[in-house]
């Protein structure tokens, strides 16, 4: 039981068909199944109970199954000399991609508004945004942030970005660092959220920077929940500062029922589905920095612990 799979919430079948299937020489098994803890070498997680990887003393790795890590940094008692891995799939970020224009353009033409409508039996007619009316702003331009950027460029959106570090983007102007968030916010009517979860970035989207968009403005978050300040987002949408808000990610998943966000009705909800990992795409990645974590070799898309992506 070389490679373990630590998740409660995954179909976990095909998981092990696909990994089985890149590496039928390995021994791969789910957490349930461990019998001997000194054999686990390499740690496939996701949501994992905290505290727990301290009890394999000769784990080498633990790979995320998706791209954010902050279910794995947020556990204070991992080992040092364990290493992180997240996923970088394409696969990944063109679901992405496709799932920010279709919340984009059911925003623009006002699609859950007719639905509504549709509920009452109600024939009314609203004006729509055209792409041309409108600025994206995307918030986090690594892997996935910079290839929505460019797809929705592609698809005739003025684009700008803004990210931690000065990039080399040339498809879109791209803003760095907190002394230009302003001026990024200030220009952006949709903006879209795909940062990393960070001590940093947490709260990000609050009553302050919301505040710097323009008025009218619409919010996409496709990042993680602590991004937003629930209050003051419902704040800002109430006071008519934003237009209103597409989430796909939350503080506490599944959504408590309690949780305002349901009822809203400039709010629109969807259960963390903008891209979701599939087994077959990932497994050779993963396998693949099994063999190198076994060997002690350098690993691919090793994240770095300080700085927490
Ligand atoms: C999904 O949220 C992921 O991290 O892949």
């Amino acid at each position: 039981m070389s490679l373990v799979i630590f998740s409660k919430v995954h179909k976990v079948k095909p998981w092990l068909d696909a990994l089985r299937n890149a590496a039928p020489d390995v021994e791969i098994a789910t957490y349930d199944q461990i019998q001997d803890k000194d054999k686990v070498l390499f740690a496939l997680a996701w949501n994992h109970t905290k505290g727990i990887f301290k009890e394999y003393p000769n784990l080498k790795c633990i790979s995320s199954m998706g791209a954010g890590v902050d279910h794995i940094m947020d556990d204070p008692d991992i080992p040092e000399q364990v290493k992180i891995v997240r996923i970088v799939d394409p696969l990944l970020s063109k679901d992405l991609s496709e799932f920010a224009l279709a919340v984009t353009m059911n925003y623009m033409r006002g699609l859950t508004n007719y639905r509504m409508l549709q509920s009452q039996k109600t024939w009314k007619k609203r004006m729509y945004k055209r792409i041309s009316d409108v600025r994206v702003g995307v918030m986090g331009t690594g892997e996935i942030g910079n290839h929505v950027a460019n797809f929705l460029h592609t698809a005739g959106f003025s684009i700008t970005g803004w990210g931690k570090n000065p990039g080399n983007q040339k498809e879109y102007k791209r803003f760095h660092g907190m002394d230009q968030l302003d001026e990024f916010l200030k220009t952006t009517n949709i903006l879209i959220c795909l940062l990393p979860l960070t001590p940093e970035t947490r709260g990000i989207l609050n009553k302050n920077n919301l505040g710097k968009l323009p008025q009218g403005a619409f919010l996409i978050n496709l990042g993680r929940g602590p991004h937003v300040v629930d209050q003051h987002l419902i704040e800002m949408i109430d006071n008519g500062h934003l237009a209103g808000a597409s989430l796909d990610v939350f503080d506490k998943e599944p959504l408590p029922e309690s949780h305002p966000f349901w009822s809203h009705p400039a709010i629109q909800i969807t259960p963390h589905v903008a891209s979701i990992t599939t087994p077959e795409s990932v497994a050779p990645q993963i396998v693949e920095n099994y063999r190198r974590a076994i060997r002690d070799e350098e690993l691919l898309n090793q994240v770095d612990r300080i700085k927490g992506y």
